[in-house]
């Protein structure tokens, strides 16, 4: 992947910090990743782990719902050894299925409870990197000028002033829309969170693939309105568009975006050691750098203060081991397929 200036200079900064305690070449080694952040941080761990260790990553970027399809076809013959990133349900899924395997890191008691406890639910076949809130985004500059207000409730979504202005993802090969379903159905209750869904139906312009896509839409002044972690809003802000995040007074869920070593690993030592590094405060404080506003795991990695401020935000008791089981988030997405996508707008 090639690298922007900015990038390797923050790369190259980071390979200073990190890599005195950790370098011993490995030349000839490889470590296959799927990487389900946004590709600046994707591209920034590539470069850094591969320059302190000499282990070569080829880097393959995937949303949270394709990255599990993927790993869920290539079962018999494993071709990945790291899942990184991406929303924790998959990943629970993932351990489930036996696509993960078992690993109980050292620097475990160095996370916060949230992250040693998605560990803890999948049998120690995953791990949180991080963590970060559901949300709106929403461009204030087309909002105005279309006199509509700023929605501060899942309920103001439904309004008719939103027809064709609300952007989500698929849950199907997104995370992000996944944590929406299943938020909205531990807030609602089954049955009204479904009604919910057929009525924001209405208002939607597009379900985009990747979960990033709809605020960068916004951003760009494409639509008005996105379903979006709030920690994907700075990292557009600081490249200068007009896009602002919100978070439901009504109450909201959040992602342990988690990581996983591929049971049948190829490259099972480098991975082992790409897990344990991504775990380190250092490496984790590089998502703030690659413009990605996340809350670390590592308890003594900095928060930078854009990260989304938790304790201002009304969060539901966000059941992860069960929103994460595979019957519940295959039954949840096919019936959001049938009872919702399928519908005419
Ligand atoms: O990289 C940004 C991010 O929002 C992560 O926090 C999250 O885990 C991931 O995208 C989800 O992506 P998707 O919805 O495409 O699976």
């Amino acid at each position: 992947m090639n690298l922007s200036r900015p990038l390797s200079r923050l790369a190259a900064a980071a390979v200073l910090t990190i890599g005195a305690a950790t370098a011993h070449a490995q030349e000839g080694a490889q470590l296959n990743v799927i990487c389900s952040v946004q590709a600046e941080w994707c591209n920034m761990i590539q470069t850094v782990f591969a320059r302190t260790t000499g282990i070569k990553v080829n880097m393959s970027l995937k949303g949270s719902g394709e990255a599990l399809a993927q790993l869920i076809a290539e079962r018999a013959n494993p071709k990945t050894d790291v899942w990184f990133g991406g929303t924790g349900d998959p990943h629970l899924q993932a351990a489930e299925q036996g696509l993960s395997l078992e690993y109980k890191s050292p620097a475990l008691p160095q996370l916060h409870g949230w992250a040693q406890q998605q560990a803890q639910q999948s049998g120690w076949k995953t791990v949180g990197i991080y963590s970060g809130p559901l949300g709106f985004g929403y461009n204030p500059e087309l909002l105005a000028k279309k006199k509509v207000a700023v929605p501060k409730t899942w309920a103001d979504l439904l309004k008719p002033e939103y027809k064709g202005e609300i952007q989500v993802a698929n849950p199907a090969s997104s995370g992000t829309a996944y944590t929406m379903v299943a938020t909205l159905v531990q807030l609602m209750g089954e049955d009204k969170a479904f009604e919910y869904m057929k009525g924001l139906h209405k208002n939607i312009s597009q379900y985009t693939r990747s979960g990033t896509a709809p605020i960068k839409a916004v951003a760009r002044g494409e639509t008005s309105v996105s379903i979006s972690f709030v920690h994907d809003g700075p990292g557009e802000k600081m490249q200068g568009f007009p896009v602002e995040t919100i978070t439901p007074a009504d109450g909201t869920g959040a992602e342990i975006g988690s990581m996983s070593i591929i049971k049948g690993a190829r490259n099972l030592e480098a991975a082992k050691r790409f897990y344990e590094w991504a775990l380190t405060a250092s490496a984790q404080e590089m998502g703030a750098a690659a413009k990605q506003f996340q809350l670390p795991s590592s308890k003594s990695a900095k928060v930078d203060p854009r990260v989304p401020d938790f304790k201002k935000i009304k969060f539901i008791n966000y059941d992860y081991a069960k929103y994460g089981s595979s019957t519940e988030r295959r039954r949840l997405i096919a019936k959001w397929e049938k009872d919702v996508n399928s519908l005419p707008r």
